[in-house]
């Protein structure tokens, strides 16, 4: 052997070790071809081997040939061995993998009651004619319920009020507020002049559920009390209340009425919101819808609260909040404001 033939039998065999490394295709096809091509029955051990018969000035060359053969084999291993466990670990992960992401279950989101809805457009209408809004118990005194607001004892008008009464205290003295009007008594006690309130929240009468009552309710109450206010300051106020809860067509209308604690009253009613006053189902053919009671703050009540009918004067009104939603939604029986139904609480 010759440096030149040794040189050209370790080319040759780094090119095999390099086609046997390309072809390998597991960790231990890797190790065989680096043994079969730098191991001791390798062409690179023949050539060490050979060294020592070779004429000294050629040695330096083979000796230089092999560790450049031995570097080439070891880095081409190592490429390989690293394409191989990278390629590998991939396809581990590939197996293993889990999923972990979630269903797309957005979670729904709630919205206010149509009665509340109903209610705070009502309080905003209010609120922007300059009114607050008071707030009262729904457990009352029989003083605030009935008799500050001139109902007294035994009068025949307590009938127009099917009461639910509690059981505490004397009999008959602590009930479920049967109407917001008791607010107007507390308010008159507590606030100074002027006055001019909103009072909404729940009340309560012994009455059997039907297509249009329910035995609780919700209704608002307003009051204004001042020096000087006038029938026409309540009219004005129900037609401009009107306008803008219903819009424009809609008209209001007041017709003589009787509570106890208004004088003179009237109850107050807006033109068919459906028909426009051309009679239809839901104003029974008469173009007009009864809302709820108003009239001037009768002396008797103000005298109660503490004030002097000589000096100032006032007007209330009241009606229910399930009424005005059903007029303007279009929803009966009134029940279904309280089955709780999400498919009817979400239509609004
Ligand atoms: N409180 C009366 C009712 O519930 C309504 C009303 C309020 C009437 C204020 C006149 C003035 O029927």
């Amino acid at each position: 052997m010759n440096a030149s033939v040794a040189t050209e039998r370790l080319d040759r065999a780094l090119a095999s070790a390099r086609d046997a490394l390309a072809s390998a295709a597991t960790l231990a096809d890797v190790a065989a071809a680096e043994r079969e091509y730098g191991g001791k029955r390798s062409v690179v051990a023949e050539v060490r081997e050979a060294i020592k018969g070779l004429d000294p000035a050629d040695r330096p060359v083979v000796g230089q040939a092999l560790r450049e053969f031995a570097d080439s084999l070891a880095s081409a291993v190592a490429d390989r061995r690293d394409a191989l466990s990278a390629a590998e670990a991939e396809s581990r992960y590939a197996l293993e993998r889990l999923d972990l992401t979630l269903g797309g279950h957005a979670r729904p989101r709630g919205h206010l009651h149509l009665v509340t809805q109903v209610q705070r457009e009502l309080e905003d209408v209010f609120v922007a004619l300059g009114y607050q809004v008071a707030e009262g118990p729904e457990v009352e005194d029989d003083w605030h319920n009935f008799e500050a607001l001139n109902f007294p004892p035994g009068h025949p008008a307590r009938a127009m009020q099917d009461t639910l009464y509690v059981d505490l205290g004397r009999p008959e003295q602590v009930l479920m507020r049967t109407h917001t009007s008791p607010v107007q008594i507390r308010s008159m006690e507590t606030r100074e002049l002027p006055i001019f309130v909103v009072a909404p929240g729940r009340t309560y009468r012994n009455e059997t559920l039907d297509a249009r009552h329910s035995p609780v309710f919700h209704q608002i109450e307003g009051l204004a009390v001042d020096r000087g206010i006038t029938f026409g300051d309540l009219a004005g106020t129900l037609e401009a209340f009107t306008s803008d809860y219903f819009g424009e067509a809609v008209t209001a209308r007041l017709l003589p009425s009787y509570f106890p604690f208004t004088e003179p009253s009237a109850e107050f009613a807006v033109s068919c919101v459906f028909c426009h006053g051309a009679g239809c189902r839901v104003c029974s053919n008469t173009g007009w819808i009864e809302l709820g009671g108003c009239g001037m703050v009768d002396p008797n009540v103000l005298t109660a609260a503490g004030l002097d009918p000589e000096e100032v004067s006032g007007f209330a009104f009241g009606f229910g909040l399930e009424r005005m939603a059903m007029i303007r939604y279009g929803v009966e029986p009134i029940k279904t404001f309280f089955d709780n139904d999400v498919r009817f609480l979400e239509q609004y």
